[in-house]
């Protein structure tokens, strides 16, 4: 088990299309491994790969907190197949944008296929946080990060803010 650093937007590795996984083995178990320690090391409750520079289509969501019996979820070559017409507002954050916030409209429920990490094909019908939570990660294997949900504004003020914190780092 190891943790990956996480990359900060904005990045051109946040922006790329990922590709599906065709073999679920060992090597990408080790990774999502990996991927879900980041994640809870850094007191998330969702990570993609794109963010640790992985070009792999998967993710790891897990709602629970440090203090409650865990209960990860790793899927891979996520595609959601259904959206409902009902919506919900949820003031999301991002690992990839530290301590920046933004209301995002998103359908509340969805149908989701994957792979589990044996490789088998699976369904799940979400709503609520979970919901959101997948949507956001799944998002990120299409390069689509919160704030493109938002205004230009909005959108442009974050990033500008990322830019100068990255490069007050730097120096
Ligand atoms: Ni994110």
């Amino acid at each position: 088990m190891a943790l990956l650093p996480i990359i900060v937007a904005p990045d051109p590795r946040l922006k790329i299309e990922t590709r599906p996984v065709e073999a679920v083995d060992d090597d990408l178990r080790a990774f999502l491994g990996d991927m879900l320690d980041t994640m809870y090391a850094a007191d998330g409750i969702g990570l993609a790969a794109p963010q640790v520079g992985d070009e792999r289509s998967v993710i790891v969501v897990d709602l629970t907190r440090e203090d409650e019996e865990r209960s990860p979820m790793k899927m891979i070559n996520p595609e959601i197949t259904w959206y409902s017409d009902d919506e919900r507002v949820h003031d999301e954050g991002c690992l990839s944008l530290p301590e920046h916030y933004a209301e995002v409209v998103r359908p509340d429920a969805i149908r989701v296929t994957y792979l589990d990490e044996t490789g088998a094909s699976c369904e799940l019908e979400a709503d609520g946080m979970l919901s959101t939570c997948i949507q956001h990660e799944i998002d990120h294997l299409h390069g689509v990060l919160f704030v493109d949900h938002v205004s230009a504004i909005k959108r442009g003020m974050i990033l500008r803010k990322l830019k100068k914190a990255k490069k007050q780092a730097a120096a």
